[in-house]
């Protein structure tokens, strides 16, 4: 072979190369239907369904970033209440979270049982999870899930936030089997509904990647928790519960 046809052939075995390198990146990522590329152009007001999902007690690196990764690959936003234990060390998380267009909120700084506290110990976690979250992202109006779902008037009166629970459960921390909380979540979802997952178990993941795509499959958008209260025209009251905002709530 002479000089030519080594170059020749040097080019080729590089586009060879460069072809399955290109291909073997971007062809998964065309395998998944995007959400925001079959939203409705601008200037028309979605009108739904609409599904907020949510995920409680992260973040935690593997199983988040998973999370994140499927998310962002199908255009999905969803609401992550985060304990303040978790987010120790993991701030980049938080602003990844951000930058993709999640919303973020409190779950407290330890798991506590808000019921339990006095307004001092309520404080300390509430606030100091406030602090840490506003340190990272900027002065915020961070909405609250107490853990357990546990609310009384004083929780109430203390919250500074509207407190956000949730309407379907499929108690992703039982058994962690996806294809159940998938088949649950699937079965049960109404336009406005909020759906609570963990994003600390990998069967969480994958229970929630799939529903996101057969609930795509039925026209149904994900949104923030935030996103849903805008699009329902609700204003969101600090110390009001909410479990979900079906139509007509108004
Ligand atoms: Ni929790």
């Amino acid at each position: 072979m002479d000089r030519t046809g080594e170059k020749i052939a040097a080019a080729a075995l590089a586009a060879v190369l460069l072809g399955t390198l290109v291909l073997g990146t971007v062809l998964p990522y065309q395998a998944v239907r995007r959400q925001r590329d079959s939203a409705p152009v601008s200037g028309t007001v979605p009108q739904g369904p609409f599904i907020a999902l949510t995920f409680d007690d992260g973040p935690k690196t593997e199983t988040t970033v998973r999370l994140l990764d499927g998310l962002a690959q199908r255009g999905v936003h969803a609401t992550f209440f985060v304990l303040g234990v978790q987010v120790e060390g993991r701030e980049d998380l938080i602003r990844r979270m951000d930058a993709e267009g999640h919303q973020i909120g409190l779950h407290t700084a330890h798991h506590a049982k808000l019921t339990g506290l006095t307004a001092e110990g309520f404080y300390e976690e509430v606030d100091s999870l406030r602090a840490t979250l506003t340190e990272i992202l900027g002065v915020r109006h961070f909405m609250l899930r107490p853990p357990y779902g546990m609310v009384n008037p004083s929780v109430q009166q203390w919250a500074g936030a509207p407190i956000i629970l949730w309407s379907v459960d499929p108690q992703d921390w039982s058994d962690r089997d996806s294809a159940r909380q998938a088949e649950h979540l699937v079965s049960r979802a109404r336009d406005g509904d909020i759906l609570l997952l963990h994003d600390i178990y990998d069967s969480s993941v994958d229970a929630a990647l799939e529903t996101v795509d057969r609930l795509m499959e039925q026209g149904f958008l994900f949104v923030t928790v935030e996103e849903l209260f805008a699009l329902r025209g609700i204003k969101p009251e600090d110390g009001t519960i909410y479990r979900c905002l079906l139509p007509g709530n108004a």
